[in-house]
């Protein structure tokens, strides 16, 4: 990974323009000045402009997924949260879910959003789908038609209030959301990549645990380190019948 990203360093490539279309609408005044000059200065940023990623966060999946091997051909994979699309190009090439590969296992990813965005080419990619709403997780188990998934992803963040409480409370429901669509529809041994934005803390690895056999932070290089997102991977999905199994105990005895 890291030869590679040198080798796209050393072209020399302008970004800047580009750059300036894309400030985020939660990017006001003088923020929007540190916001810029942050971009220009990124190298994720000219990075995913020379691979043609959609956004620089692509990086963070392909270094959680390098590093964790969590993305194989063939696999099926929903994505909460998926706007502008570049976790969702990310998973076309790892999951051949475009069949580029025709060699290897053809996946499929769905791929929400509660905006707009464009669709990406061996992804089924619904925009204008809040996953706050219990209808969208019904729509999502309806295009599943019975089947379970492989992997739940989930880089959902709420638009900033810049009221810290506020934020990370939006960001706790959003959290919740995405753990409970992955507990209705991953298959049993199945894997959770969820973003949180805050402190974190025991009660959300609690959570976790119940329904995973592992569970541990990551917090990719290319995240930055002033983020407060962290990422929770939570691996070896339980499946639903031994939670119950295991409740039944616990009510036994
Ligand atoms: C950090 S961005 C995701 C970037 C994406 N992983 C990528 O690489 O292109 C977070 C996304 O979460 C979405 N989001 C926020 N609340 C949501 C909700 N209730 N339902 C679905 N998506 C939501 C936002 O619209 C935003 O596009």
């Amino acid at each position: 990974m890291a030869s590679y990203l040198m080798n796209l360093c050393s072209r020399n490539i302008s970004t800047s323009a580009s750059i300036l279309k894309n400030i985020p609408n939660d990017v006001k005044g003088t923020s929007s000045n540190a916001w810029i000059s942050r971009q220009l200065n990124d190298p994720y940023v000219k990075w995913a402009k020379m691979k043609n990623y959609r956004a620089r966060s692509a990086f963070k999946l392909l270094e959680i997924d390098d590093k964790h091997r969590i993305l194989k051909p063939g696999q099926t994979v929903i994505e909460c949260g998926a706007a502008p699309g570049a976790w969702t190009q990310v998973c076309v090439e790892r999951i051949n879910s475009d069949g580029r590969d025709a060699n290897k296992a053809t996946g499929r990813i769905l791929a929400l959003d509660i905006n707009y965005f464009e669709p990406v080419v061996g992804a089924e990619v619904f925009s204008f789908m809040d996953l706050m709403r219990q209808d969208t997780h019904e729509k999502i188990k309806k295009l599943l038609n019975n089947d379970k998934v492989h992997v739940v992803l989930s880089d959902m963040a709420p638009s900033i209030a810049g009221i810290r409480s506020l934020d990370n409370e939006v960001s706790r429901q959003l959290f919740y959301a995405a753990f409970n669509l992955s507990v209705a529809t991953l298959r049993a041994g199945g894997t959770l990549v969820i973003k949180l934005l805050g402190e974190g803390g025991r009660k959300f690895e609690d959570d976790l645990f119940e329904y995973f056999y592992t569970v541990k932070h990551v917090k990719p290089p290319s995240s930055r380190k002033e983020s407060p997102e962290i990422y929770y991977l939570a691996r070896k999905f339980k499946g639903l019948k031994n939670v119950a199994k295991k409740d039944e105990k616990n009510e036994i005895s």
